[in-house]
Parts: C-alpha cells; sequence; structure tokens
C-alpha cells in the first residue's frame, strides 16, 4: 500500500507460490491485495523450488537455496516487466538477526555485501526496513488495512520449509499444511504472537486401526513475543494441548506422536531452522 500511494500505477505487485505457503494461501493473499485496488499477479514456482531443495537437509543451505530461488524468480517477472527496482517489507528484526549470524533471512541482501542490482539486475527499495512488528502493525492501521491484515499471525518468508526439519518432501508438506490449520485455529488469540507446528527428523511407532504405523513426529510452537527478538512460551492448560494432540492425530493418522516444545527465545529461536 505504501508502494501504491507513493508510485501509483507504476507499481506492479508480486506474489510467489513457493509450494511452502499455508493451505490456500496464495489465491486467498492475492483476492485480498485485488480487493485492496492492488492489481496482484500470482508466480507458480513451486517445481523451481522443490527442485533446487531436493536432497538438502542442513537448514542454514536450505535458507541460502530458497533466497537465491526467491530472487531468481522475482528477476525472472523483473526482466519480463522491465522493472528496475524491487520494493519489499524486510523488518529491522530480519537484518539484525541476518547480520548478527543468528540465520540467514531471506530478504536481507545488501546488508550482508550481496550486491541485488549485479545479480538480480534490480535495485531493492525496503521502506520498513528501521521498523519492528509492532511498529509495522500500527503503520498498517493507520492505513486503515483490514484487520486480517494488520492483525495478521506472523509467517516466515520460507514458510513451510523451515518448519519442516531436514529435507523437505511432498508428502510432509502436505502433512504439515494440515497441521498449521488445525494448530492455528486452536490458538489464535491476542496475546499469542505465533502459532504452529514443525515436522521433527525421524519418524516414531503409532497405532492405527489396530495396527503398526510408523508414523511423522510434529512438534507443536506457541510463543508470546512483542517483536520478535525474544519469546516467552505462555501457560497452556494440559486438557487443551491433548484436545489438540487429538485433533492432529485423528485428521492426519500419518502423524503418529506430537509433543509441545516449552523452550523460550533464547535460548531458542522462534522457528526450527
Ligand atoms: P526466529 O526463528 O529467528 O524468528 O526467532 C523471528 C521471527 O521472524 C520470522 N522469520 C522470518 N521471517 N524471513 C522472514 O520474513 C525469514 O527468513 C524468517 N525466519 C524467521 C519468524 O516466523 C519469527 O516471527
Amino acid at each position: 500500500m505504501l508502494a501504491k500511494i507513493a508510485i501509483g500505477e507504476n507499481l506492479k505487485v508480486v506474489y510467489i507460490n513457493d509450494n511452502f505457503r499455508r493451505n490456500g494461501e496464495s489465491e486467498k493473499v492475492v483476492e485480498e491485495l485485488k480487493q485492496l485496488g492492488l492489481d496482484a499477479i500470482l508466480v507458480d514456482a513451486r517445481k523451481e523450488f522443490m527442485n533446487a531443495l531436493k536432497g538438502v537437509s542442513d537448514a542454514e543451505e536450505k535458507r541460502k537455496i530458497f533466497r537465491k530461488t526467491f530472487y531468481e524468480t522475482l528477476a525472472r517477472v523483473a526482466k519480463k516487466e522491465n522493472a528496475k527496482f524491487l520494493i519489499q517489507g524486510t523488518i529491522a528484526a530480519d537484518i539484525i538477526e541476518t547480520a548478527g549470524g543468528i540465520k540467514t533471512q531471506h530478504n536481507v541482501l545488501e546488508q550482508i555485501g550481496i550486491q541485488p542490482r549485479d545479480l538480480y539486475g534490480f535495485k531493492i527499495v525496503e521502506p520498513l526496513k528501521d521498523l519492528f512488528k509492532p511498529q509495522v502493525r500500527e503503520v498498517a492501521r493507520y492505513l486503515n488495512l483490514p484487520k486480517d491484515i494488520s492483525e495478521r499471525m506472523p509467517f516466515p518468508g520460507p514458510g513451510l520449509l523451515i518448519r519442516v526439519v531436514g529435507e523437505v518432501t511432498e508428502e510432509k508438506l502436505e502433512i504439515l499444511r494440515k497441521a498449521t490449520q488445525i494448530i492455528e485455529n486452536e490458538f489464535s488469540s491476542e496475546d499469542i504472537f505465533q502459532a504452529f507446528g514443525v515436522i521433527l527428523p525421524g519418524k516414531a511407532t503409532g497405532i492405527v486401526n489396530g495396527r503398526r504405523e510408523y508414523g511423522y513426529i510434529i512438534a507443536i510452537r506457541v510463543v508470546k513475543s512483542k517483536d520478535a527478538m525474544t519469546a516467552e512460551v505462555p501457560k497452556i492448560p494440559f486438557e487443551k494441548l491433548k484436545h489438540v494432540a487429538k485433533e492432529i492425530t485423528t485428521k492426519i493418522p500419518k502423524v503418529t506422536r506430537i509433543v509441545f516444545d516449552i523452550t523460550d527465545k533464547p535460548p531458542a529461536t522462534i522457528e526450527y531452522e
């Protein structure tokens, strides 16, 4: 919206479906943008991302491959549209964590010495780079954006990719999309900053319909936070946790075990990779 106010008709809005969004999210976001008067295009790059990440299990390597594929996809669109600038929503926490060596956020380049103009052909403009998440929400409220946008639960740029620990596969993504929907619904309230599921590496034995099922293990992560720089796991009634575990294992029989993560940030980060 800021870009629209600044450059009007020169703006082209692009949303990439990288295969790591929530259930139906790409279509939903593009529709929301259209309703705000932004003529967004949806770029389907699912195959490119999955091919680039095949056989890769290291967390930082996955992040770097994601970043490369993300900007190569945007470079293709920019070339076609003859665009010389990319306006993106990098915020202060992204830069601090990447420059501080905590983890490579997908959208930080110039600040760590990567020149996008040489590599991808555009200059990057980051109007929100000095703001933290609560201030970004203030901007959204000031612009009168719908509550669904200004109060939305944060979701990492690389999405479900960094919530599958180790190599990503179609099967794991399909399971995680379903689990994400259940967990977000069950824990969405104003004082919860993020609630999500993570597929842990390895499998665990379980029983489904009286038979052995060697299934996936999902960790539930629920945190309170102001600006994502620190985070605290809130007290959650045990019955609630058991209810959510039952929901997940009943609706997704390939998941045989649920664990609840009680680690604050620090020492853990919010995401697993
Ligand atoms: P961590 O895991 O570093 O997450 O404690 C802090 C906040 O940032 C989100 N996050 C990302 N957002 N690109 C993003 O746009 C990324 O690469 C990325 N990694 C983590 C995370 O969901 C949390 O809100």
